[in-house]
């Protein structure tokens, strides 16, 4: 008999027949009469239940053979129609064997729930929790929603280098690339032990924190493409939303303007949290009731209602003129933090908001000047409980006014000659932005801690594996 994955037992209408299925046993529990034994193959949020009578599985039989929590095991039986309330089919088992036992004793997974810190520290078993396999499965089926909305809509996904010699972002938060000493000895002892002309074979490289500039390049012979991949920010901040390496999606698309830049982003959103909704029912009902009974009706509001558009200078004017009081004060020309985010998205027009033309000087140097002279062509999408989802912007088309920025903010023009060429050729209006997929995660999962919508969060002090 072939083997099938639970979940296509646990739908099937084909009842009476003989079935194998193979997974991890997560509850043995009955009586003298009969064991009732729930197995999870990691298909779907849902185990099927193994109904085993005492008279060919005596208790006593199922635990010397370690028929137990954890256990990896094969079962064989019969699918019929189920008596019990929770499921439909159930398996009647002639067979069950166990490949390999989990210790009752040592196995640290019990069936009380354990705390997400907890399971923080048990990385490569967190997996096979309820909790995990529900994030890691919407976390599979937003990267597909990502690459189907793309491919949907004619975008070309561009493979952007990890290791690079700019700084896209120009904040001078990166990690170095080096090589061991005896791969590559050095060439110069400098007194601070870095030899910087030892990095990459002769040239100082960093981890990419976007792929946007090489993005930049793709978007000017293909039109329309987008990156996926991982990026990189040597941040010191040990916060719920940050991470040391974290996954971002940045589309960039040749002659649009800061308007359709927003519309992009917008309905992008909207797809991703409409597939959420449509495509994993299961786990977001797990997530709903377990953590958060407020998940499915937030999601449900984002694809429904528009985001509101303003400009920067027009919320500072909001909060200026709140009534809360915030930790950092709000002047224009200052950043703004996450509590006025949230204070706009959550308090003040209670959806999702796009904010525009931030001032130029917290802003990165390709972000297209307005004529006004002070701002640049930002945009800031924010989101009720995660703050900022996405950060993009129109580019700088013009050499001129790129290279006056550049000078302006001390990015080194040599290191970044062939990004000032796409301006010199053939240059063209272009926008796009980059969201951070475990920001989106945040939100379609209502998890808390960014640490726990990643399989292995990297943040400082955190590289077991
Ligand atoms: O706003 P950021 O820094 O923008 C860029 O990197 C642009 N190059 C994107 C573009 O225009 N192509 O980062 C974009 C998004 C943020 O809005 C946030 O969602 C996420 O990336 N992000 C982080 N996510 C997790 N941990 C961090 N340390 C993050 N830093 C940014
Ligand atoms: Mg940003």
């Amino acid at each position: 008999v072939r083997r099938s994955s639970v979940q296509e037992l646990l739908q099937s209408q084909e009842l009476e027949r003989e079935v194998v299925v193979k997974g991890w046993v997560r509850t043995r529990r009955g009586n003298k009469y009969v064991q009732f034994i729930a197995v999870n193959d990691g298909s779907g949020f849902n185990s099927i239940q193994v109904v085993a009578d005492a008279e060919n599985f005596p208790e006593e039989k199922l635990k010397a053979d370690g028929v137990e929590n954890g256990a990896a095991v094969m079962v064989r039986g019969k699918l019929v129609a189920s008596q019990g309330k929770g499921q439909s089919v159930e398996i009647q088992a002639a067979e069950i064997t166990v490949y390999g036992k989990a210790d009752t004793e040592t196995y640290p997974l019990q069936k009380k729930g354990h705390s997400l810190e907890f399971l923080r520290e048990i990385a490569h078993l967190r997996p096979r929790t309820n909790t995990f396999g529900a994030v890691l499965r919407i976390r599979h089926a937003m990267a597909f929603a990502v690459h189907q909305y793309f491919n949907d809509r004619g975008f070309y996904y561009v493979h952007t280098p990890i290791i690079t010699g700019s700084d896209a972002e120009g904040a001078g938060q990166m990690f170095r690339v080096t090589t061991l000493p005896d791969q590559n000895p050095p060439l110069t002892e400098d007194k601070s032990g870095l030899d910087y002309k030892q990095d990459f074979f002769g040239k100082q490289t960093n981890l990419t924190v976007s792929g946007q500039l090489e993005g930049e390049i793709a978007a000017m012979a293909l039109g329309k493409v987008y990156t996926f991949g991982p990026t990189f920010r040597a941040e010191n901040s040990n916060t719920a939303r940050h991470l040391a390496e974290f996954w971002m999606i940045e589309p960039e698309v040749a002659f649009n303007e800061l308007p359709d830049n927003m519309d992009l982003a917008e309905d992008f959103l909207k797809y991703l949290v409409r597939y959420a909704l449509e495509n994993c029912q299961d786990d977001l009902k797990f997530l709903n009731e377990q953590y958060d009974k407020e998940l499915l009706g937030r999601l449900q509001f984002v694809v429904d209602n528009d985001f509101q558009r303003l400009t920067y200078t027009e919320a500072v004017e909001i909060l200026k003129g709140a009534k809360q009081k915030f930790e950092f004060p709000v002047e224009w020309g200052t950043d703004l933090q996450s509590e006025h985010e949230r204070y706009l998205v959550e308090k003040h027009f209670k959806k999702p908001v796009i904010l525009i033309d931030y001032p130029k000087d917290i802003k990165a140097f390709y972000m297209k000047l307005n004529d006004d002279d002070k701002t640049v062509r930002a945009m800031d999408v924010l989101f009720p409980g995660i703050g900022e989802i996405i950060g993009g912007s129109e580019r700088e088309e013009s050499l001129e006014k790129l290279t006056k920025r550049m000078a302006e903010m001390h990015v080194p023009e040599h290191e970044l000659w062939w990004y000032l060429e796409l301006r010199k050729y053939g240059t063209a209006p272009h926008a796009g932005f980059g969201l951070g997929f475990e920001r989106l995660m945040l939100f379609v999962t209502g998890m808390g801690n960014i640490r726990d919508v990643i399989p292995f969060p990297r943040f400082p002090k955190s590289a077991e594996f």
